[in-house]
């Protein structure tokens, strides 16, 4: 998708499909006041349209005007925003994209929505165009390619100069993003962790980062014993990815750490899952997904802060060779695990990941996995698990959520919950305590990996992957955490 921005009259721009946005500003909803969030004559050509009664600028409600009277485009497209935030527009600008798709209408022109930050809502604009564009039908032999060529960003009375920002930073996030979803979408077949390490390497290139793709002898050489372990009863050998971001004028220090998970299928192993929905698995690479999509964004962006990203990618299988309940395994820190559940693979991969980027001098951490089902259970499928031991490190974090609009909820961390991990033959265990707040289990188990470093576990396994899809979105690979990560790094930059 070839986006630009567009100023001048916008009664004059020749387009298929003109799109605005309209929200109720009644405080009684029952009377309905819609504003349409756009002057001059593309108002007024809404202007009968939204005051009929038929439309009431709801989330993503659409309504569609052929040959607006008074307007050079083919058709005008009223989209509703429930409130007028750039998280709504962004829901919005999806919502148009799936509204034109199936219409064969191969060219947008949105309008930056009056009376918002012109920056952030053409920056919302564009990633949420980018966002609807993505389907995941690439494996249909059938398939039509409905995908949006051309979107123009209507800047009207707001800053050029702003626009055109948000409309390059929404690009970069948006192909980010959808560069993630991409490489999630994949099948475990075809994305071995061996092919997740030359995807990361080709992109590297593309956008010069440093990458390296280490598999088995390194993991050995590093005495990744927990991350190891994991791979060992898979014939794909695991892959161990560093890429790193190192800016003219950063300073020493920090240097943040992106820590994937990438399982690139998770059987269970010996502990075997149950075979109804396992299919779903792919997805357990969501983690390393994200990151490499953060690190293509923060290569394009390039904010004034060191960044080094570990992915640690296997397969977890059950075989001959595979590890068992029973094994004790000593990670690369010296901690030794006694293996509980060969299903609690996550935290065994990440444990050596997170130890390797505190060697490679990482000062910041934080992880994004897909980790526990625990997770879902007590947020669903709206917010994701964060868990932090250092509020300074959460409170950007939180900051940058406002920009990115996604959702998480922070969860506990608490040395009161150690006692889940104790095991009587190892340092500590890698599940079985209790079945209770399994997510933080999960959570006090990495961090014993983590020592002082400040740090921030992401717990995505509710939300990286959408169960339905809606009305800006398809079903599939959601793309999180990917513009929350790339906030959290660009807190950090020096101007
Ligand atoms: N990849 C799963 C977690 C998961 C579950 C992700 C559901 C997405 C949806 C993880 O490796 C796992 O299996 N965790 C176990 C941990 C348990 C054995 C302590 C779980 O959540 O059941
Ligand atoms: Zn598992
Ligand atoms: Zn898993």
């Amino acid at each position: 998708m070839k986006t630009s921005t567009v100023t001048g009259k916008i009664d004059r721009v020749a387009s298929p499909l003109l799109v605005v946005f309209a929200v109720d500003t009644a405080s009684d909803k029952k009377v309905p006041t819609i504003k349409v969030l756009a002057s001059g004559a593309v108002a007024k050509a809404a202007a009968e349209l939204v005051s009929n009664g038929e439309f009431a600028a709801g989330s993503c409600e659409t309504a569609l005007l052929h040959k607006p009277a008074g307007l050079k485009a083919e058709r005008l497209l009223v989209v509703g925003l429930a409130k007028a935030t750039t998280a709504e527009v962004r829901r919005a600008a999806g919502a148009a994209v799936r509204f034109a798709k199936p219409r064969k209408l191969k060219s947008l022109a949105v309008v930056v929505p009056e009376g918002l930050d012109a920056m952030a809502a053409s920056r919302a604009v564009v990633e949420g165009a980018f966002i609807g564009d993505f389907d995941p039908d690439t494996y249909k032999s059938d398939r039509k390619d409905q995908g949006i060529a051309e979107l123009s960003v209507l800047a009207g009375g707001a800053k050029e100069a702003a626009v055109s920002a948000g409309v390059n930073e929404g690009t970069i996030l948006g192909e980010a993003q959808n560069f993630a979803r991409g490489l999630v979408n994949e099948p475990g077949n075809v994305l071995t962790p061996t092919v997740l390490g030359q995807r990361a390497a080709a992109m590297a290139k593309e956008v010069g980062l440093k990458c390296e793709v280490y598999s088995t002898e390194k993991l050995h050489e590093l005495k990744m014993g927990a991350f190891w372990a994991v791979s060992q009863g898979s014939v794909e050998p695991p892959a161990l990815i560093v890429l790193t971001y190192e800016p003219e004028g950063a300073a020493a220090e920090p240097v943040l750490g992106l820590i994937g998970k990438g399982i690139t299928f998770d059987t269970g192993g010996i502990s075997i899952k149950p075979s109804d929905g396992m299919e779903k698995m792919k997805y357990d690479m969501g983690g390393a997904g994200a990151m490499l999509g953060a690190m293509r964004a923060i290569a394009l962006l390039r904010p004034k802060v060191k960044v080094i990203s570990v992915c640690c990618s296997a397969e977890n299988m059950p075989s001959g060779s595979a590890y068992k309940p029973g094994d004790v395994l000593t990670a690369m820190s010296g901690k030794t695990i006694e293996v509980i559940n060969t299903d609690a693979e996550g935290r065994l991969v990440l444990a050596d990941g997170l130890h390797y980027a505190k060697q490679l001098g990482v000062t910041h951490l934080i992880d994004a996995a897909t980790l526990t089902g625990a997770c879902v259970v007590a947020l669903g499928m709206v917010n994701g698990g964060v868990f932090s031991n250092d509020e300074a490190a959460y409170a950007k974090f939180v900051e940058g959520l406002k920009i990115s609009g996604e959702k998480f909820w922070r969860l506990p961390e608490e040395d009161d919950y150690k006692d889940q991990i104790k095991s009587q033959i190892a340092d500590i265990m890698n599940t079985g305590g209790s079945r209770w707040a399994g997510a933080t289990t999960a959570a006090m188990f990495l961090k014993e990996f983590v020592g002082e470093t400040p740090w921030i576990h992401l717990d995505i396994a509710g939300i990286a992957w959408l169960e339905e899809q809606k009305p800006w979105i398809a079903k599939g690979p959601s793309g999180a955490p990917v513009r929350s990560l790339v906030e959290w790094v660009r807190g950090y930059a020096a101007e």
